[in-house]
């Protein structure tokens, strides 16, 4: 029966190619294939030659109703599997589970198997969910590759905590397939891509103010909360800058990422970036004092006391609300006492559309946690927000950016 408006499935029409690597975890790739055809997508498989030891072709060409793509060519008749023409037929490459190693190649750009050519040329969106042992996860070098990947635009549905197939508990568990596949057809909806077209800057994370070679001056920001409004602004389809104190973070995907140390760095990146934009968004937790004088070398310490000499930092916030124009400019506030006063005050002074207030009072609030409580303040009033994950505030302050820029 052909859908129509009331029948219509959420990929009906969209091309998911599905990569399958070496993974324990790609029993949970049969599961996933039948939640996308499911949701109307046609799907084909490729598969590396290691993934068959864990989940057989058989079951992925019944499930997918398609034949199961392994080598470069059938060996039987010598037909060609094109790699070129299999990226070019998705509109989506999904490849789940993503192995340590699969990433590592993939990071490089070695190409010895159908799944890792096709990658390479591949126009569509690409997406991986990593799975693998908590160990290789947190090891520098996955990360390393994690965020080469993402600063290619590569989208990556993070890994959750749990048990693994090693006994051992931690993060590296793939994501359950239905968060996946919500995760695709987040992607693929070209109705959610509401600030498409727009270009956004993002600060986020903390400065670092150079005492001498060893030591500096910084704070308690971890990056969380500038990362998920630079990852909703561009889940929206904006083209997003984010301009990043130094953090351990993988880059939001399809983010362009600048890394800078002090607040003289964040200063130039920003400025430099606003004029050809739509607006900034200001989380960053910015150094409001530098050492006057920073030493070459390392400053011996004495019998007596030391006071180094501080002087003002340029503020990057208050620069650009003096040349917003029509820009949006969104600000923060991070207080400790008489909270709203305050942020009314940095509203006003550093002509924000909007501020948004957290208080280190508040339980679960601020630096470092997955969670944040705020208030959005502006000149019409204020809306306090219950306890939330950083992610749904940042969703929150995206909805507020965008009536705004509309
Ligand atoms: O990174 P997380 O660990 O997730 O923590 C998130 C956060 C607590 C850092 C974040 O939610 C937050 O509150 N960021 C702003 C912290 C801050 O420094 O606020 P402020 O009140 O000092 O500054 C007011 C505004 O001016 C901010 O938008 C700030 O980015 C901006 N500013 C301040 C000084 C300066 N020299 N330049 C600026 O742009």
């Amino acid at each position: 029966m052909a859908s129509d408006a009331t029948t219509r499935r959420p990929l009906d029409g969209r091309r998911i190619l599905l990569g399958i690597t070496g993974s324990i975890a790609a029993y949970k790739a049969a599961v996933l294939c039948r939640l996308l055809k499911t949701a109307g997508a046609d799907v084909r498989v490729v598969m590396t030659p290691l993934a068959k030891q864990f989940i057989t072709p058989l079951t992925m060409a019944t499930l997918s109703k398609n034949p199961i793509l392994v080598e470069f060519f059938d060996p039987e008749n010598g037909a060609w599997n094109s790699h070129v023409a299999l990226g070019e037929w998705a509109d989506c490459y999904l490849i789940a589970p993503a192995t340590a190693n699969t990433l590592a190649k993939m990071a490089t750009g070695v190409a010895d198997n159908l799944l890792l050519t096709t990658y390479l040329s591949a126009r569509c969106p690409v997406v991986v969910a990593p799975a693998m042992d908590l160990d290789m996860y947190a090891h520098e070098a996955t990360q390393q590759n994690l965020r080469t990947l993402a600063a290619r635009g590569v989208r990556i549905v993070e890994p959750e905590e749990g048990e693994l197939a090693s006994g051992l508990q931690g993060k590296g568990r793939m994501a359950e397939p239905d968060r996946i596949a919500a995760f695709v057809g987040g992607l693929l909806d070209e109705k959610k891509k509401t600030l498409a077209g727009k270009r956004l800057i993002v600060t986020a994370g903390a400065t670092i103010e150079a005492i001498d070679p060893v030591r500096f001056i910084s704070n308690h920001s971890s990056g969380k909360m500038g990362y998920a409004i630079a990852g909703e602004l561009a889940a929206r389809g904006a083209a997003v800058t984010l301009v990043t104190g130094r953090t351990s973070l993988p880059t939001p995907a399809g983010v362009e990422r600048v890394d800078v140390l002090s607040a003289a760095e964040m200063y130039e990146a920003a400025v430099g970036a606003f004029d050809a934009s739509d607006g900034a968004v200001m989380c960053a937790a910015v150094a409001d004092y530098t050492p006057a004088h920073v030493s070459d070398t390392k400053i011996k310490k004495g019998d007596g006391g030391l006071t180094i000499e501080l002087r003002r930092t340029r503020d990057i916030a208050a620069e650009l609300g003096a040349r917003k124009g029509d820009r949006v400019l969104v600000g923060f506030a991070l207080e400790t006492d008489d909270e709203e006063a305050h942020a009314e005050a940095k509203l006003t002074k550093k002509n924000f559309d909007f501020i948004v207030l957290n208080s280190l009072r508040d339980p679960g609030a601020g630096f470092r946690g997955d969670t944040n409580k705020v208030t959005l303040i502006d000149r019409a009033g204020r809306e306090e927000l219950p306890l939330m994950s950083k992610r749904e505030v940042a969703a929150r302050i995206a909805d507020k950016l965008e009536t705004i820029l509309k």
